[in-house]
């Protein structure tokens, strides 16, 4: 018995070495940690519990029956963060460069179904270089058993991808079809095809960080939701997003303790709002100071800053955060953003994360560049997102709310809950200025008469009682009150029922 007792441990210690000291230390060189290292710090501690770590691969060309290590570069299982259970799973590039094989990938999908019918979020540590070459086709194989699982458990279980090493080809597809994808600056890339194709096929020179780094998919492409400086601060925020989220679609999200008195008066948003309509703020002050302890939980931060996507929590409940930010390009709606809010939003609405709304647009932005863009498509994701999404949803106008962007920012007519606005807020079809310009063109010449219609404009519109007159608007309210109020208005929608036509499913545009 003890003999065996001891061949049991002296094979999971082999296991545990994973391709050996001298590649767990070219791994260290790089600042990178192993696969078991990442889990270790991403995990509660002692809470990892690993399935298949004796599974070996079964292919025997090209001479792999010589070097069967067990695990096959990939480490998988379930453990606990801050006590609540995720599934997981870690490549370990020191086994075959951590590629991806038909036994890696089973033992991928195994934990992948158990977290659909566990009901657990499943996170991915990527470090791979790709398909097992030696495999071929069956490598793709299973591949494509990770995408199809990917696309079933999307809306199910949350999924987060950390991307911590390389990720080429095909392989970028299951990380792309999760929820969220997070970076390690100068260590991780992502691309569909590397710089020496992208030189053979186009000319053009490019390093593999240019072309598919950190900075790259966060600043430039938006394919990943945020960066982090090293392997432990990345591991570190995925647990801080994990604590914001459900474990399921069936589950609400965790209730933390707070100590923040929901009712606080905040006497400085009484004053946040400039003068002069066109001189910018930071929206961003605003949500600090609604949510629980200031804090904020900020999505795709490095990508289209003109709105600003993230999570904070109300009476401790998860509530996701969409802002114009007048900070960027005054605050408009252009492609980018809308594509931006419209994933954030049905992400929330997904996993029953109620939204807090906070408007101030000028409109959409102009030009030939965002049409030909197909800027009509894109803004109409976030109007979709909105209008489809059955969560409680409270907004709040600050300032400006005009045209088409009035209706896209979860208006009344898009089945807003709680539409509240600052007696600052300005809700109209366009700007005084230009639309004094169209209604009264022929008095263009005459800069008194056109002072005039502007002001009488301004009187007109340039407030929110019109709309308030109309019960668009439920509620004018103080600034300095806005933490109380938008509390309240999501505890009363604690038990908000609301379901959509019985349908397969919608046609969004995509
Ligand atoms: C088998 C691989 C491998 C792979 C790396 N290794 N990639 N083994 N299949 N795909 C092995 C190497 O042989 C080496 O083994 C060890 O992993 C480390 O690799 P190095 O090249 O020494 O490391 P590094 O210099 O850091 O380069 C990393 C790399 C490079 C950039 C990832 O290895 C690389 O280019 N690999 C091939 C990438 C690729 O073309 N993959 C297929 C993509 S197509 P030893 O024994 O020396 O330690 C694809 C299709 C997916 O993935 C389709 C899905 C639909």
């Amino acid at each position: 018995m003890k003999d065996i007792l001891s061949e049991l441990e002296d094979r999971r210690n082999a296991a545990r070495l994973g391709g050996g000291q001298r590649r767990i230390d070219a791994q260290h060189a790089r600042g990178k940690l192993t696969a078991r290292e990442r889990i270790e710090l991403l995990l509660d501690e002692d809470s990892f519990e690993e399935f298949d770590m004796f599974v070996a691969h079964r292919c025997t060309d090209f001479g792999m029956e010589e070097q069967r290590p067990s695990g096959d570069g990939v480490v998988t299982g379930w453990g606990t963060i801050n006590g609540r259970m995720v599934y997981v799973f870690s490549q370990d590039f020191t086994v075959f460069g951590g590629s991806l094989s038909e036994t890696h990938a089973q033992k991928i999908c195994k934990i992948m179904d158990m977290a659909v019918q566990n009901g657990a979020p499943v996170i991915g540590i990527n470090d791979s270089g790709g398909a097992r070459i030696q495999e071929g086709v069956a490598s793709l194989a299973g591949y494509a058993e990770v995408f199809q699982r990917n696309i079933m458990a999307s809306g199910v279980v949350p999924q987060i991808s950390v991307i911590m090493g390389p990720c080429a080809g095909g392989a970028v597809y299951s990380p792309a079809m999760t929820d969220f994808i997070f970076m390690v600056k100068d260590t991780s890339y992502m691309f569909v095809t590397g710089p020496d194709v992208v030189k053979t096929v186009t000319n053009e020179v490019v390093t593999a960080e240019e072309l598919g780094g950190a900075s790259t998919h966060t600043k430039k492409s938006s394919v990943a939701d945020g960066a982090f400086e090293n392997d432990v601060e990345a591991l570190a925020e995925v647990r801080r997003l994990v604590d914001f989220l459900p474990l399921n679609n069936r589950e609400k999200a965790p209730v933390r303790p707070f100590f923040d008195d929901p009712s606080r008066i905040e006497d400085s948003l009484d004053t946040i709002i400039p003068d002069n309509p066109n001189t910018p703020y930071d929206m961003k002050e605003l949500i600090g100071k609604v949510a629980d302890e200031g804090d904020f939980y900020e999505i795709q931060e490095d990508f289209a800053g003109n709105i600003i996507t993230g999570f904070i929590r109300l009476e401790g409940q998860t509530v996701g955060v969409v802002a114009n930010q007048p900070m960027v390009l005054a605050g408009c709606l252009d492609i980018d953003s809308s594509r931006k809010a419209a994933r954030f939003v049905r992400f929330c609405d997904c996993f029953e994360i109620p939204i807090l709304t906070l408007v101030d647009v000028p409109g959409f932005l102009p030009g030939t560049s965002q049409e030909y863009g197909g800027v009509i498509k894109h803004g109409a994701k976030l109007l979709f997102a909105y209008g489809e999404a059955t969560v409680p949803k409270v907004t709040v106008i600050t300032r400006k709310a005009y045209g088409g962007a009035y209706d896209v920012m979860a208006s009344k007519h898009l089945r807003g809950d709680f539409n509240y606005a600052w007696p600052t807020a300005e809700i109209a079809v366009m700007g005084a200025k230009g639309a004094t310009e169209i209604i009264h063109r022929a008095d263009l010449g005459d800069a008194e008469k056109i002072a005039a219609h502007t002001k009488d404009y301004e009187d007109r519109f340039a407030n929110p009682f019109v709309a308030a007159e109309k019960g668009f608007i439920d509620e004018v309210i103080q600034p300095k009150s806005t933490r109380r109020r938008v509390a309240r208005a999501f505890a009363s929608l604690r038990n908000k029922s609301l379901q959509n036509p019985w349908k397969k499913h919608d046609n969004i545009p995509l």
